[in-house]
């Protein structure tokens, strides 16, 4: 990359942690919105990406992910993108499986975590261990000379979600994440899903280059020509830059969530390179079947 095409881009947040610790309500006081109550049985079940503006100006990429057991896979996803993780914990129980399993993969990763430790507004809350309890799964706390900061939060009344944002913001900046505005695009699937009504969609984050209507993209073994670009809110935009979420129309297949989208300069060498993938997948099946 020639220094000179690399910008600033939004950070990537990955919002973890075990079931019911707060994610969700958390992003919604982040952004003024009620996702949350909306829930099928109150539980997120998938990769919900938007971009919020924080109040000193800077724009954060907010990823909400599930904290069912039954969801790790779409976890690691997430954690693929992912440039900080806000690991929300509730003070009322602590360190869960779920939440051992953020840090774990927050650390095989590398990636730098963000303690949010929800529910303080309830009588159950017991901050000093919790504390314990990350200090034991091997989290360098920053009141113990580490660099891991835990952020004390109600998510539910808004308390501290000032210092949060501040950290966040803090924490990116020391990062100094850039990305390549021009040239080819590059991005990752989010989720995808078919529309009853919209056809084949998919929410995907750019990581480089500038999305726009009409360029050509492979994802696995699916192919897209951009009809229509969609920012979180459903608005249609004419662009997307790196570190901002995207709904994508124009599928002809399902690209699958986790997998990487590169953009080819025509529909012809976007038919050679799945001609190619297809006849390696092939070729993987068949050896599945002599095993
Ligand atoms: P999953 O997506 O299912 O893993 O859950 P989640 O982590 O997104 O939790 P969610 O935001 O759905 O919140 C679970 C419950 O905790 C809801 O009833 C919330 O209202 C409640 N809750 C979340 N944050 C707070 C808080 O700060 N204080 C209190 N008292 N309740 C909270
Ligand atoms: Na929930
Ligand atoms: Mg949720």
């Amino acid at each position: 990359a020639s220094p000179e095409n690399l910008r600033p881009r939004p950070p990537v947040v990955t919002v973890m942690g075990h079931v019911d610790h707060g994610k969700t309500t958390l992003l919604d006081s982040l952004r003024g919105a009620d996702v949350a109550a909306g829930e099928a049985g109150g539980i997120t079940q998938h990769i919900g990406a938007f971009t919020v503006q924080l109040s000193n100006g800077e724009s954060v990429t907010f990823l909400d992910t599930p904290g069912h057991a039954a969801f790790s896979a779409m976890r690691a996803r997430g954690a693929n993108i992912t440039d900080i993780v806000v690991l929300v914990v509730a003070a009322e129980d602590g360190v869960m499986a779920q939440t051992r399993e953020v840090i774990k993969l927050a650390q095989e990763t590398n990636v730098p975590i963000i303690v949010a430790l929800n529910k303080i507004d309830k009588p159950e809350a017991d901050i000093e261990n919790s504390k314990r309890e990350l200090l034991q799964m091997g989290l360098n706390l920053e009141e113990y000379g580490g660099d891991v900061q835990v952020i004390p939060i109600s998510a539910l009344k808004g308390t501290n979600l000032d210092l949060l944002a501040e950290s966040v913001s803090t924490q990116a900046t020391l990062m100094g994440l850039q990305s390549e505005y021009v040239g080819p695009v590059e991005g990752v699937v989010v989720e995808s899903q078919t529309h009853s009504k919209r056809g084949k969609l998919s929410t995907a984050i750019v990581t480089r280059g500038t999305l726009r209507k009409g360029s050509i993209l492979v994802s696995g073994l699916a192919h897209a020509k951009v009809r229509a670009l969609f920012d979180h809110n459903g608005q249609p935009v004419e662009e997307a830059t790196p570190g901002t979420p995207v709904e994508i129309l124009g599928w002809r297949e399902l690209p699958m969530a986790g997998d990487l989208i590169l953009e080819v300069e025509s529909d012809r060498k976007a038919s050679s390179v799945l001609r190619y993938r297809q006849a390696e997948s092939q070729k993987m099946k068949a050896e599945e079947n002599i095993e």
